[in-house]
């Protein structure tokens, strides 16, 4: 279900590693979930993918600031609502709402697949050129 694929690439490497470790730490989740793993480990895995998704965004905005990407303002406001909302179902899952299986995967899977496949592209293709310059 988690899966990066090559046309995720947004020709950074260093980027296109952080967005492959979100896919597998999402994959990890998935996986939990499918085997019927017990909430304390649900929520560890939960935990890994949210606290690593804003060690990624924060590199991804450094990056953006040093290179002067002229939209890094909607950039960053993406992230953060993206973060808001994965914080907000890290709540409701550690509060008990089992029903929140499916619904967290579909987000994490338009987030991981949208965001990084249309967003991130229209950065890269900015400092790409500027790394070129
Ligand atoms: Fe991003």
């Amino acid at each position: 279900m988690f899966e990066w694929k090559p046309e995720y690439s947004v020709q950074i490497p260093e980027i296109d590693a952080q967005h492959q470790r979100l896919f597998g730490l999402a994959s990890n989740l998935h996986e939990a979930m499918a085997q019927g793993k017990g909430k304390t480990v649900l929520e560890q895995s939960l935990a890994q993918l949210v606290d690593y998704t804003k060690v990624h965004f924060a590199a991804e905005e450094q990056f953006m600031g040093k290179y002067r990407y002229p939209e890094i303002a909607a950039h960053k406001a993406q992230h953060d609502q993206l973060t808001a909302q994965v914080i907000e179902l890290q709540k409701e899952f550690s509060a008990g709402n089992t029903m929140l299986t499916v619904s967290l995967m579909t987000f994490l899977k338009n987030w991981l697949e949208h965001h990084i496949a249309r967003s991130d592209q229209q950065y890269s293709v900015y400092i790409r050129s500027k790394l070129a310059a």
